[in-house]
């Protein structure tokens, strides 16, 4: 640098266009959130954008027939997503009539007013905060409501990731909290236009080992089969989803019983499971070069995936025509019904169990058997287990509890054996009591 004399003109127009940098800057970082000052309306189009772009919340209608007039909701959708992609929905089941609808925070929480100021939806906190709260829209889709004072960012005083809709995002649960018994789970859109509750929901259940269960109102449709420690038995391509850089996590301690998934490639958090309003348990990607969303799993697949399709004691193979089979040693309760296709009441017993000397015949890749009256031991071994389950004359199967490193845990089944299929991979053991003379 030589011969420079300072030039004050250029270090003021520097100076001015700092200031303006600075107030554009702020204003950016400003709108990821909603401070207790501040108010989101239908008419001012404003919106909240997550830092880096990926979500925004705001408003938005639903294209409904004029009789009905319109209906405003409340919602998160992908920023940077040309088609238009909703997340989650605040006020579903409620929506606003009168394109008039304030979103503003209020007393320590977040509401949604309608035309006569009236909420119609809520964070509905009762707890007493003393410093002024903030809402805020995380990268990950999460909207938070968090204590401004506090220096903790991840703790949450509510947070719209334990309200799902019909969307699981990477890092968001279904499960249950067991000291709070809150329950996480999917609840379909009654139609692709219309986000109020449909019929379906996906629910991880915890009577028996957790598991998936998609119900249709109260009927269960599909269950997944317990975790295994790779995936559930009865979704047999999970294993393989690390191909779509999926990653899947299931906790389960005296806190929570929960499933997660994350995503290893972090340019690509355009991962979503759907439960759309069919009913179908949907996994879609991004794909960034069609700019579309790629269909890469849907749960259930086959006919042999329906609930009890085969009834009692009898599995279903995709192979054989009929689908439906009697396991080894049992014979269809009523022939002539089975022979006509109405495998409703399944299979029974050829000769009564001896209990002392009985058999036992292999199955190999099972989705394992409802477990909702399963005994488990997660300390012993498949020898030990074949043991405990010999000594019980209730047993009627056993199996590991998981498959990793040559399995181990102990699953203990007793009375009949529900809605069970094969597959051609995946699945796992699962070992049958069968009479010595079978
Ligand atoms: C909001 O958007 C609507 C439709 O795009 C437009 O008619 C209206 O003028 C906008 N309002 C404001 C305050 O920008
Ligand atoms: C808040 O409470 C009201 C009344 O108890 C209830 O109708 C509403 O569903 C609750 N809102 C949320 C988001 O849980
Ligand atoms: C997983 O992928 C491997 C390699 O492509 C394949 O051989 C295997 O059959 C797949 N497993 C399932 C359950 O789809
Ligand atoms: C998912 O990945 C993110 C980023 O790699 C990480 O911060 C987070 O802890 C992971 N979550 C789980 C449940 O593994
Ligand atoms: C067996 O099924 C046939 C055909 O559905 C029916 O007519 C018959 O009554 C059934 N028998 C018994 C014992 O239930
Ligand atoms: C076997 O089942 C019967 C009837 O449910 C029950 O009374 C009995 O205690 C059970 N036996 C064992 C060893 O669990």
């Amino acid at each position: 640098m030589r011969g420079v004399t300072p030039n004050y003109h250029h270090s003021y127009t520097f100076f001015f266009f700092f200031v303006v940098l600075l107030s554009l800057f702020r204003h950016v970082l400003s709108t990821n959130t909603l401070s207790s000052t501040e108010i989101l309306t239908i008419s001012s189009n404003r919106t909240i954008v997550s830092p880096g772009n990926v979500f925004e919340l705001g408003f938005f209608k639903t294209t409904t027939s004029s009789r009905n007039g319109d209906r405003w909701y409340l919602g998160i959708w992908y920023k940077s997503i040309s088609e238009r992609t909703y997340v989650w929905v605040a006020n579903r089941d409620n929506p606003l009539s009168k394109s008039i609808g304030t979103l503003k925070i209020s007393y320590a929480n977040i509401v949604l007013l309608d035309h006569y100021d009236t909420p119609v939806w809520s964070t509905n906190l009762t707890r007493m905060v003393k410093s002024p709260v903030v809402a805020e829209l995380l990268d990950n889709g999460n909207f938070v409501l968090r204590d401004s004072k506090s220096n903790d960012h991840n703790r949450f005083l509510w947070q719209s990731f334990d309200y799902p809709v019909d969307t699981l995002l990477p890092e968001m649960k279904i499960g249950r909290n067991l000291k709070t018994g809150h329950e996480s789970f999917l609840s379909a859109w009654r139609s692709p236009y219309d986000p109020s509750s449909g019929g379906f929901s996906f629910k991880l259940e915890t009577q028996g080992l957790p598991e998936f269960y998609l119900y249709k109102k109260e009927f269960l449709l599909y269950r997944s089969g317990p975790w295994n420690g790779v995936g559930f038995s009865g979704i047999p391509t999970m294993q393989n989803w690390s191909y779509f850089d999926v990653v899947n996590n299931f906790i389960e301690n005296r806190e929570e019983v929960a499933y997660s998934f994350n995503v290893t490639d972090h340019s690509m958090h355009y991962v979503r499971f759907t439960l759309t309003s069919e009913g179908l348990f949907q996994i879609f990607r991004w794909d960034t070069t069609s700019s579309e969303w790629n269909l890469f799993g849907v749960l259930p697949t086959e006919n042999c995936d329906l609930y009890q399709i085969c009834g009692r004691d009898s599995y279903c193979d995709m192979k054989t025509s009929p689908t439906c089979n009697c396991i080894k040693g049992f014979v269809p309760k009523n022939v002539t019904a089975w022979a006509l296709g109405d495998t409703f009441e399944g299979c029974v017993r050829k000769s009564r169990l001896n209990c002392h000397g009985d058999g036992f015949f292999l199955m190999k890749r099972m989705k394992l058997p409802e477990t909702s009256t399963t005994v488990v031991d997660k300390s012993i071994g498949l020898n030990e287990c074949k043991e405990r389950c010999s000594k019980d004359c209730n047993c009627t199967g056993f199996a590991n509890k998981d498959i990793r490193n040559g399995g181990s845990g102990c699953v203990i089944w007793t009375g009949e054996l529900r809605d069970m299929r094969n597959y051609v991979v995946g699945g796992q053991d699962l070992y049958v009591r069968i009479g010595l003379y079978n």
